[in-house]
């Protein structure tokens, strides 16, 4: 079922446990003014909840939640089972996680939880029930929020209770030893098993020496599938206790983050949420954060999604923490909602004076509220609740990327031809590409029906399953278009390479015979026959059906085909065997455009991003000016930004933005 929020929602993390009670009011106050619709309770309040075993105070969070019942305010209600109280980790040390050193991680910061502890497991579903039982019918209660951010700083515990539950997992994945034998090609190294009770998790090994890469990968999910199962027991709780109420966890879908398989998690989700921070040192960091909403809005399947997370302003945990230039978080916020978000929330509503984050912005900076901080929060809470008429409309786009957490895993292994293959890398390059089109990007599971698409896009996609390969070449010989490129196929579900040459799974849809990789060495650049150049990998490449785009000049291979193109069926598949610079894959992806018959959101500006959203017949045009000039893009309707009619063309200001309501003309 879709979550329909009905509005545009607005708010952040909000931590009263941390101040006396005299700022509270003054907290509401200012929400109220700030147009706060929503705020997330009690993330990391479980020492306040329940201060000593079965003692319970929720004296406070009555107060809080009634408080924000009065002034209007939404609760996203937390089970506060984040981090583990004191008086828990020091009953039960076991509970502490260990590291793949053997060394338990200590207590004193936070998510320090073994996720297989019986005694994390137990007291943390018995608070979920209290918190329920208490606040079921509370008239501020919106949603719940369990656990926060799983896997961020506890993605992966090697105690010994975690290997007991690999064990498990395994003969439920493989069914029995020679499976896993089998699975994990065990007969290289002297590593076969006799009896599945002999596995372990992949400790740390001899220098030098890599532990098994498929019992790295499978430690991979059994830890994603793990912390899974400890977010279904606390959702089911809030579904039985509390029917009706949407339950959600707090992804985080940035290109930095890998720890979960999204596309499992999403499917246990009732809104599915997400946290985004911008990468301050990284001039893209607003088109990475397009590529991120648009997967968040992949694993949502469209529907409408919460932006749970990310900085009004400053963060404290990069190594240098600049501050959001003026109208940066307006565009940061109106950017989310183009690509799907039906609310943009913040870490957090006060910032705080203590702890470790005292330094991370908050929508009530410390200096108060005669800044220009508190000045642009008030009036961004005004614009979103202006804007809700685009609540529960979808993004409409003809491109589709495939995108996939175990694919990236499998990248990340060692013992690799080349360490500078790394996952998101053409992903985000070709995202930027397109970007750059104005063409609007879908993200799907491998696998997934791709018959809506004219264009979609495989980045490496190292590890795909038996299932997945012909899907897309059904698509393409169908007369889909389709790009694959360079370390994508070459290793089935198990980590096994696809024999008879290189790309194995997508080989024949491609019309290509890889031979041999041939990466290049740091530094090394190979120049191009169409006037560009690639660096990081080539391939000994031998055409079987496709015809050579572009060719190499030099390197290892000169003049094999660096890019290629394969009319197959009714469709077109190509592939790019290297990593081409900016500008020639930017000419190449516009060629791809131009044949798959791909139209764009609008004409495309340099450094303005267009979005289209759209609910039955009517239609908003999302334009954000991320440049430091003025600039003009198609568009007639209404800009309910400001309320102006649009005719023919929308001006903007360096930074602006605007969402014009489509159709009549002015
Ligand atoms: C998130 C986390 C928040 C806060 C925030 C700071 O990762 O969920 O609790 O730490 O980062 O940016």
């Amino acid at each position: 079922m879709a979550w329909d929020s009905g509005r545009l929602h607005f708010g952040g993390d909000y931590n009263p446990d941390q101040w006396p009670r005299a700022v509270w009011a003054e907290d509401r106050r200012l929400m109220r003014e700030a147009g706060v619709s929503l705020a997330s309770v009690g993330i990391f309040s479980w020492a306040h909840l329940e201060p000593e075993a079965g003692r319970y105070d929720f004296g406070w969070l009555d107060e809080v939640l009634d408080g924000l019942a009065e002034t209007g305010v939404g609760v996203d209600l937390a089970t506060a089972t984040a981090s583990p109280p004191a008086w828990l980790t020091t009953a039960h040390p076991e509970a502490l996680p260990v590291d793949r050193e053997g060394r338990r991680r200590w207590p004193g910061a936070r998510q320090a939880y073994c996720p297989s502890s019986t005694a994390w497991r137990e007291r943390g579903l018995a608070l979920v029930e209290q918190l329920a039982t208490r606040y079921a019918d509370h008239p501020a209660l919106a949603m719940w929020h369990v656990g926060n951010e799983y896997g961020c700083h506890t993605s992966r515990c090697y105690c010994d209770v975690c290997a007991a539950r690999f064990r498990l997992w395994l003969a439920e994945r493989y069914g029995d030893v020679q499976g896993v034998n089998h699975a994990w090609g065990t007969a290289f190294w002297s590593q076969r098993y006799s009896s599945i009770d002999e596995v372990l998790p992949p400790r740390i090994t001899p220098d030098g020496a890599w532990a098994n890469p498929t019992q790295q990968l499978d430690y991979r999910r059994f830890a994603s599938d793990l912390l899974l199962d400890a977010f279904v027991a606390e959702r089911d709780v809030l579904h039985r206790v509390s029917p009706g109420v949407p339950v959600t966890t707090n992804f985080m879908v940035m290109t930095r983050f890998n720890q979960l398989d999204y596309w499992a998690w999403a499917r246990e989700m009732d809104v599915v949420s997400n946290d985004y921070y911008p990468d301050f040192a990284d001039p893209l960091t607003h088109v990475e954060a397009a590529l991120s909403a648009d997967v968040v809005r992949g694993l949502a399947d469209g529907d409408p999604w919460l932006l749970m997370e990310t900085s009004p302003s400053a963060v404290n945990w990069q190594p240098r923490n600049p501050a959001k230039r003026p109208g940066q978080l307006r565009r940061d916020a109106l950017q989310q909602v183009a690509h799907g978000a039906d609310g943009f929330n913040v870490f957090q509503v006060r910032a705080s004076v203590a702890g470790a984050e005292k330094f991370h912005s908050g929508l009530i900076p410390h200096a108060g509220t005669d800044t220009r901080l508190w000045r642009e929060v008030v009036e961004l809470g005004g614009l979103l609740g202006q804007l809700g008429e685009v609540a529960g409309s979808r993004v409409e786009a003809s491109v589709a990327f495939v995108w996939d957490w175990q694919a990236w895993w499998g990248v990340e292994l060692d013992s690799h031809p080349s360490v500078d293959v790394t996952y998101p890398d053409r992903a985000r390059a070709f995202h930027r590409a397109l970007w750059d089109l104005g063409v609007a990007v879908d993200v799907v599971a491998p696998g997934a029906p791709l018959d809506a698409y004219s264009l979609v896009v495989v980045p490496t996609l190292y590890l795909v399953d038996d299932d997945a390969a012909p899907v897309l070449d059904a698509y393409v010989r169908d007369g889909g278009h389709a790009v694959v490129t360079y370390f994508s196929g070459i290793v089935d579900a198990d980590d096994h390479v696809r024999p008879g040459g290189y790309p194995g799974a997508f080989r024949e849809t491609l019309g290509i015979v890889v031979e041999e990789f041939a990466p290049l060495l740091a530094g090394e650049r190979v120049t191009l026959d169409d006037g560009g150049s690639a660096d990081v990998w080539s391939e000994d490449l031998r055409l079987a059906g496709a015809e050579a785009v572009v060719s190499y000049v030099d390197g290892p291979v000169p003049g094999r085909a660096a890019v290629t193109r394969h009319d197959l069926g009714q469709g077109v598949a190509w592939y790019v065997a290297t990593r081409t610079d900016v500008e020639t894959t930017a000419r190449l992806m516009a060629r791809m455009v131009a044949e798959a018959g791909v139209v764009p959101v609008a004409a495309a500006t340099p450094g303005v991003e267009v979005q289209r959203r759209r609910k039955g017949d009517t239609s908003w045009l999302f334009v954000l000016n991320h440049t430091d000039d003025a600039v003009s893009v198609p568009a007639t309707g209404t800009d309910i930004v400001t309320g102006v009619p649009v005719s023919g063309s929308v001006t903007l200001p360096a930074g602006g933005v605007a969402v014009v309501r489509e159709g009549g003309g002015a």
